[in-house]
């Protein structure tokens, strides 16, 4: 017998038999005769929370992660007992607990499958050292169980068979077992007999998962202090689940600025001025579009956050104002370690404030990051997290800079064995004080939280912008993040792909990766292939570590030039789509990107796939991941597809090869999808967009597609003045209609549609607009029938002959 050090030691305990049980509105309490209390709140029909106590009384409830904003009630609740149990069932769910040992069942309401069932359930080892618990998990896992989620693990996206660990860890050239790294996500979603469910363990302190590693029909779950608290989650549908995820933890508080989604460039460091500027001429001149250019820690003074280096920046605001003439927004770097120096003001501050860290027994958490020996702002603390947000005054309201990187946040620490602080290291944690153990895996979060204070009350009536290296889950509401230092190798740009789909699958889609690599440089093949995968990722940003290289689209030879325009202008064109996209994860927290077992769970070809995903809900993508690929084998999920280059209308369900040339990827359209488009712009704003065109791609039947728009800035979308259309197509053998339906107060600048129709099987005999024939002018030109509509049409009509 192999047996799991973590969970069968000796010293494990048990609930035992229910002596009391007590209920309080939403709140179900199970005493046990040995002190354990469960207490399971029913927040919504699929959404139940369940708590442990192993001393009678609980610790006061405080999260991070879940937001005020959650959605609460349901519609049904029903408590009954038996002889063995209490079964408690909403309209989604029903959850019996074993009354001689709180073992939890949780079953489909509708059909009674079993989802969920304890395999020794909550149990718990005292952990003489700290105090307190080790709180355990374990489940049994189900017939041919898939497991998803956890955030930036940048392993096989299905889990199953695997342990993982949540420690933040500054992870420079990570690799594909690396764990843990950057982030610390614990969530995940299972997959069995087509039901999808979710489990958020909501538990800041080390915590580990393993989904059948270490006993094959067990999945487990504990942390190394605080409570067996976690949420779970029902769909049965994969998106639900991780739609309900992110209502707990948070959508992002807002659209991002529309310039955020187009190309940025980076490199450690850009410096000086005349360098920067050189860079930024090279994308005009080349005309390659580009929004914005990046400062890394070398535009500062000795490396000291909110300062500047003069000799290299004389006039930091001139700068970013002629640069933003030119259409380049400028973000700047800041990390949390504060030189220690008592000449710099923003050191005494702290230090006088009493604002940085402590160890346990008194003297400042020092520790050495770029600058030399530092001390380290309690991010836990809110007036801590008010005073840094005031920090950025001058950088954002007087010098102009439009977003704020946030890096070194896991927090890192150099030349020490752990990378980070020590675990007697004192938090704040928002009034409930705790050591490291419970504090680091949030540290990144509120660091970045409080950055994102700053800009938004700085920037406004702009949008702040802001990017995190290190989360715990929630902190998508506050702003960005990519997957730290990666590698100019073919690996990791499948990595990259996998961290980016599993991130959006964590309730995290504002995601990318260091296009390219960020350590080593990487040759013109593999670049152009990083920056094809790269163009449909959230976040998209070409960063590099400088050491080894140049990295911007022209470092290589001219075809790779050439071919990185033509997929960045891609992108630009897809800015209308990709926004929606956006307002879709801002208002519904719909991720943007899927993985194709979340497009189609109940297809299990889909379960192990991970190259292929869907861009938002319509377009189908699978980088090319080897050099000298002349095309590749991808899975094309079921459905009809459109070749985005040839309009080849492919049928799914299967494997099939796709021709990729060096110049050309695989990338599909839905059948019934409309895609709109904008021109090709330099960087967001350049045209005033009097026209948008919308790509139709024909299919004998229905689909819904919209397209959202507002002022892409700003917070007027918030009082109505969006404008949200949506379109239903409907095919038939020889017709073809499309219905507008509008919302919203916002009058946007474009006037028409120039509608393309894709794949149209008949020929046009006539066109009716909102019902009366009009004798248009249309083009039909490779297949494809173009025609110039008013952009308040409610229906159109094409009548095949
Ligand atoms: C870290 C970051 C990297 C940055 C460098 C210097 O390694 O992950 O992106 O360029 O620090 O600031």
């Amino acid at each position: 017998m192999i047996v799991n050090t973590e969970l069968e030691q000796k010293g494990n305990l048990f609930p035992s038999q229910i002596i009391d049980y007590s209920k309080d509105v939403d709140q179900l309490f199970f005493h046990t005769e040995n002190d354990v209390v469960l207490q399971i709140t029913i927040l919504r029909d699929s959404v139940l929370r369940f708590r442990y106590t192993t001393t009678g009384t609980f610790e006061n409830d405080f999260s991070y992660a879940i937001t005020q904003y959650a959605s609460t009630g349901y519609n049904r609740l029903d408590i009954k007992e038996n002889e063995t149990h209490y079964v408690i069932t909403t309209s989604k769910l029903i959850c019996k607990v074993a009354k001689k040992d709180l073992h939890i069942s949780l079953y489909d309401a509708l059909d009674e499958t079993l989802l969920c069932d304890d395999e020794l359930g909550f149990h718990w080892e005292e952990n003489y050292e700290f105090g307190g618990n080790v709180v355990k998990m374990s489940k049994v896992i189900n017939d041919r169980e898939s497991y998803y989620g956890l955030g930036d693990k940048p392993d096989h996206l299905n889990l199953k068979g695997k342990r993982f660990q949540n420690w933040a860890t500054d992870s420079y050239a990570y690799g594909k077992e690396t764990d843990p790294i950057y982030k610390a996500i614990p969530f995940y979603t299972g997959l069995h007999h087509n039901k999808a469910y979710g489990i958020f363990f909501d538990n800041s302190f080390r915590s580990f998962f393993d989904f059948g590693g270490e006993r094959r029909n067990v999945t487990s779950f504990w942390a190394h202090g605080g409570e067996m608290n976690y949420y779970f989650i029902y769909g049965p549908k994969m998106q639900d689940v991780v739609e309900n995820y992110t209502d707990l933890t948070g959508k992002p508080h807002q659209l991002p600025p529309l310039w955020a989604l187009g190309f940025h460039q980076c490199k450690w460091s850009y410096y000086p001025e005349s360098e920067v500027k050189e860079i930024t001429s090279k994308f005009r001149e080349l005309q390659i579009p580009c929004d914005a250019i990046y400062l890394d820690i070398d535009y500062m003074d000795g490396f000291r956050c909110f300062t500047w280096n003069k000799e290299h920046f004389p006039d930091p605001k001139r700068m970013v104002k002629e640069l933003a003439d030119d259409g380049f927004k400028t973000v700047a770097i800041i990390d949390p370690g504060i030189k220690i120096d008592k000449d710099y003001s923003v050191f005494t501050e702290a230090l006088e404030k009493d604002y940085f860290c402590k160890r346990a027994d008194g003297p400042y958490m020092k520790g050495k990051v770029w600058p030399g020996e530092c001390y380290f702002p309690d991010f836990t603390n809110p007036e801590v997290r008010d005073w840094w947000s005031g920090l950025f005054q001058e950088l954002i309201e007087d010098i102009g800079i439009k977003g704020v990187w946030n890096d070194m946040n896991e927090p890192a620490v150099m030349e020490v064995p752990n990378k980070t602080f020590p675990n007697d290291v004192r938090h704040d944690y928002d009034g409930n004080p705790c050591s490291h153990r419970k504090a680091h895996n949030i540290y990144g979060m509120q660091m970045a939280r409080a950055t994102y204070q700053g800009l938004k009350k700085f920037n406004y009536p702009k949008r702040p912008f802001v990017i995190t290296r290190s989360a715990y889950s929630g902190t998508q509401r506050y702003t960005s993040t990519w997957t730290g230092d990666n590698v100019a190798t073919w690996e990791h740009l499948g990595i990259a792909n996998i961290q980016a789909q599993r991130m959006a699958m964590s309730g995290f889609s504002f995601v990318g990766s260091d296009i390219g690599g960020f350590a080593e440089q990487p040759q013109g093949e593999l670049f152009t292939r990083w920056i094809q995968l790269g163009i449909f990722h959230p976040f998209c940003r070409v960063h590099s570590s400088g050491d080894h290289g140049d990295q911007e689209p022209w470092a290589f030879d001219e075809d790779v030039t050439d071919i990185c325009r033509k997929f960045i202008e891609l992108r630009y064109q897809l800015l209308p789509y990709l926004y929606t996209c956006f307002w879709n994860l801002v208002e519904h927290g719909t991720p943007i990107l899927q993985s194709l077992v979340m497009f189609d769970q109940e297809d299990h070809q889909t379960h192990y796939r991970t190259d292929e995903f869907i861009f938002g809900d319509k377009i189908l993508v699978c980088p090319i991941q080897e050099p000298n690929a002349k095309g590749r084998r991808m899975y094309i999920p079921r459905g009809q597809w459109y070749n985005y280059w040839t309009d080849e209308l492919v049928e799914g369900g299967k494997e099939k090869w796709v021709d990729a040339e060096i110049d050309s990827m695989p990338i599909f359209i839905k059948e019934g999808a409309i895609i709109p488009k904008y021109p090709v712009q330099q960087y967001v704003g350049e045209k005033e967009i009097k026209e948008l065109s919308l790509d139709v791609y024909y299919k004998e039947g229905k689909e819904r597609s919209t397209l959202f728009d507002d002022a892409h800035d700003g917070y007027d979308y918030t009082k109505g003045r969006f404008s949200l259309r949506t379109f239903q197509l409907n095919g038939k053998n020889k017709e073809l209609i499309i219905r507008q339906h509008k919302e919203g107060k916002y009058t946007t600048t474009y006037e028409t549609f120039k509608f393309n129709i894709h794949g149209l099987p008949f020929n046009v005999k006539e066109v009716e607009l909102d019902d009366e024939v009009i004798s248009l002018k249309y083009i039909e030109a490779d297949g494809t029938l173009s025609m110039v509509i008013d952009k308040n049409f409610n229906t159109i009509h094409i009548k095949g002959k």
